[in-house]
């Protein structure tokens, strides 16, 4: 199965590379965008896995008429949580950073999780119990214990307008971490906390299909996700703090008033 994950992560991937630059853009709101190439990858991501897994339902996030929650219901208790193209902004400037997400759910738990970058190349993958790799090599968490000399990432949702506490947030880390970045890419930024780029990411706003992969990239790489609070994460908690585990307490502590 994570095979299969993997090669229609790729195979979507294609899609979004062929049309990059070409896509035609619809607004779904004032910011919120959706382009051709994000249909094109669900259809087929969801095409493969009811034929090859006609029982498994699928929540896909473009599939809803309003692209609101929809599943697509199976009779079996797998799920998969689909991102066709996570980034679709930077996508639409021809900004190079964006990736296919999968995770597949087996009773509510993340089993297996794919984010796919198709610009480099770099599949970022784990099993549960098995570990996490990238490219096939074992990947581990940072080992950065002090917010001082971390590299943190964030990003915003697309109702950033209505939400001035993210401008608080983002300047309170700044002044106590070593960097912060925004890349506009949920499933990249915390495939990059997996294999340690960023030693930590923190959002609110996010879907189960930004994150479900991601979560599970990261505990398998030693890492660690909560909400804001330090309660466990599901994928349906808008609120997500994720680390390499040492600087999980810090950055809670900088979060205190979210
Ligand atoms: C968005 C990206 C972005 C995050 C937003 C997401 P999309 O997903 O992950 O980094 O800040 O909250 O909605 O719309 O590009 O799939
Ligand atoms: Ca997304
Ligand atoms: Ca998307």
């Amino acid at each position: 199965m994570l095979n299969f994950a993997v090669q229609i992560a790729r195979e979507a991937g294609g899609i979004l590379i062929d049309r990059l630059g070409r896509a035609q853009v619809s607004h779904k709101g004032t910011i919120d965008l959706v382009t051709e190439a994000d249909l094109a990858a669900e259809e087929l991501i969801i095409d493969r896995i009811r034929s090859h897994y006609p029982r498994h339902a699928i929540l896909a996030e473009e599939s809803g008429a309003s692209a609101g929650i929809t599943s697509i219901s199976g009779d079996s208790d797998w799920k998969w949580i689909v991102d066709p193209l996570d980034g679709t902004t930077n996508y639409s400037h021809g900004y190079p950073c964006f990736c296919v997400s999968i995770a597949i759910e087996r009773a509510g738990r993340i089993e297996i999780g794919v984010v796919y970058d198709p610009m480099r190349d770099e599949v970022f993958a784990a099993e549960r119990g098995q570990g996490a790799t990238l490219n096939g090599r074992r990947m581990r968490v940072s080992e950065v214990e002090d917010l001082n000399r971390a590299m943190l990432c964030t990003g915003f949702p697309y109702n950033v307008r209505e939400r001035p506490d993210f401008a608080r947030d983002f300047t309170n880390f700044t002044m106590s971490a070593q960097a912060v970045r925004r890349d506009g890419s949920a499933a990249i930024d915390l495939a990059y906390v997996a294999c340690g780029r960023f030693d930590g990411f923190w959002e609110d706003g996010l879907n189960p299909w930004d994150i479900a992969a991601g979560i599970l990239l990261i505990q398998e790489a030693g890492g660690r996700v909560t909400d804001f609070r330090d309660a466990p994460l599901d994928i349906y908690t808008p609120k997500v703090l994720a680390s390499n585990g040492l600087v999980h307490k810090a950055m809670m502590g900088v979060l205190k008033n979210s």
